[in-house]
């Protein structure tokens, strides 16, 4: 019975990996390797953790990845001028430089630096932009992946209630976006939004991307809505949770997205879908 409501995320991703393989060979065949740089400032055991999931999956599906680590002391300019670099490599076509970045770096000037075709996290301005209009190459990785997760469902997105909880550049606002633009009615919680729990209670799809382990409970959710937790929280006992608290949630949803298992595999196969897209464009 819990079984069947629970979207099974790593299944859904390996599908996507394998046509993608598929995809890759084809290019192949026309002289066209796509490649992906990956550049990690630093040594936060988290963000290590994801850029080796990465280079692993860039490897399966025959992507050429480089990996550039660099110590956590590196200065500003020489973070730029490595961008910069990898902006005129021919064998590159997708850039990524795993967030966050050490405090004394300036994010935003590096995300401005990386050139717009080969910006396969659509963090740049100019990718975020075209987001907003409709007309874009690359979709955010998360929201991308999320989008994916509520087409396997099966539910309908148009005129229904969409509700996201969070509002960050990375995930919150693309995300409501994207559902817009499928014609869902989006609601945006955040911090400060009073009267969470009923807000959330109106949602047919609901999206959680805070960062705070299992705040979303049962109580909260619509029965047989279709609830995504974007979270990845670890509690002191070291567990890996989401900001949804599964059991009370999984007891009232439709369906619903573990942690892990969820949405954190559909991030890194839909940055393989960019990177094969950018190399496309880029060919
Ligand atoms: N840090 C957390 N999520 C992401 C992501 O999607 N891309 C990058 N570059 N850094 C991240």
């Amino acid at each position: 019975m819990l079984g069947e409501k629970v979207i099974d995320g790593r299944q859904i991703a390996s599908k996507i990996r394998s046509r993608l393989k598929a995809e890759v060979a084809e290019l192949k065949e026309k002289g066209i390797c796509p490649g992906l740089a990956v550049v990690i400032v630093g040594d936060d055991p988290a963000s290590r953790v994801y850029v080796n999931m990465k280079k692993k999956a860039c490897a399966e599906i025959g992507i050429y990845s480089e990996e550039y680590t660099l110590p956590q002391e590196t200065t500003q300019q020489e973070l730029l001028d490595l961008v910069k670099r990898l902006n005129g490599k021919e064998d590159i076509h997708g850039i990524l430089v795993q967030l966050p970045l050490p405090g004394h770096l300036d994010e935003e000037e590096v995300i401005d630096a990386i050139a717009v075709r080969k910006d396969v996290d659509a963090f740049h301005p100019v990718n975020v932009g075209k987001i907003m209009i409709g007309n874009y190459d690359f979709l955010p990785c998360t929201p991308a992946g999320v989008m994916e997760l509520i087409k396997e469902t099966g539910i309908e997105i148009t005129g229904k209630e969409c509700v996201v909880v969070g509002r960050s550049n990375i995930v919150g606002k693309p995300q409501s976006m994207l559902l817009l633009q499928q014609h869902g009615t989006v609601t945006v919680c955040h911090s400060r939004t009073k009267n969470l729990k009923e807000v959330c209670k109106r949602a047919d799809i609901l999206v959680v991307a805070v960062g705070r382990a299992q705040m979303i409970t049962g109580d909260m959710i619509k029965p047989g809505a279709v609830v995504i937790d974007v979270g990845m929280n670890r509690l002191e006992n070291k567990k890996l949770v989401g900001d949804v608290d599964f059991d009370s949630a999984a007891a009232v949803a439709g369906a619903i997205t573990p942690v892990p298992g969820g949405v954190g595999p559909m991030t890194i196969a839909m940055l393989m879908k960019n990177t094969v897209k950018a190399a496309q464009l880029q060919a």
